[in-house]
């Protein structure tokens, strides 16, 4: 089965082949595909947003086409900046000024409870769909440690690891991590998919 992976990050390319490799899918990207898609994320969930990427994509290509949406869910913001996380203070901040911003933003904060979500979407252009989701709970740091990663990962600390997810490796990180868990789902439904065709 061939698969089209709606992103334009080589490193989410890798990842998802390396993953689906063992269930006989070749992933292939936009570019591969003969596509060059660009969608607005208006979805108010992850959820929304991976389905709008994926299908938008599988319409463009006439492949079954996967995409993926995350962000940084702070339990004392109301789930902000949720699907902001990528655009958060606006396009002139890079990653560390979102981080700083966010740290402002909780300054005085003691409930510092946080969650990284990751949703994938792959659509059919049979109208099939699969959905996978995935989490990882940890606190918001008081400032930020470790040089690994990207993103919010300085700042987001796991309690029982004693660490930010910056001081893991990426084995370490993938092996826990809310992207980690939603591909793992993603792969087992996946594979029911095609055993049950
Ligand atoms: P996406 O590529 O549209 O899903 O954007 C996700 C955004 O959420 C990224 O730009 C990061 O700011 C943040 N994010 C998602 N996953 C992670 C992670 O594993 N570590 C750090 N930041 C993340």
């Amino acid at each position: 089965m061939k698969l089209v992976l709606a992103s334009k990050n080589p490193k989410k390319l890798g990842e998802l082949q390396e993953i689906l490799s063992g269930l006989g899918v070749e992933v292939l990207s936009e570019t591969e595909a003969g596509v060059d898609v660009e969608v607005e994320e208006t979805g108010s969930t992850f959820e929304e947003n991976a389905l709008l990427k994926a299908r938008a994509v599988m319409q463009a290509s006439g492949l079954p086409s996967v995409a993926d949406d995350s962000g940084l869910c702070v339990d004392a913001l109301g789930g902000a900046p949720g699907v902001y996380s990528a655009r958060y203070g606006g396009p002139d901040l890079d990653d560390a000024g979102r981080y700083r911003l966010l740290l402002e933003n909780m300054r005085g904060q003691l409930d510092r409870r946080c969650r990284f979500v990751s949703a994938i979407c792959c659509c059919f252009p049979n109208g099939d769909k699969i959905e996978a989701r995935g989490e990882c709970a940890g606190t918001l740091a008081y400032a930020p440690r470790g040089t690994e990663g990207f993103g919010y990962d300085p700042v987001f600390f796991l309690p029982e690891e004693k660490k930010t997810f910056a001081q893991l490796t990426a084995e370490e990180k993938n092996a826990i991590s809310h992207r980690g868990r939603a591909l793992a789902a993603f792969c087992q439904r996946l594979k029911e998919y095609q055993e049950n065709k």
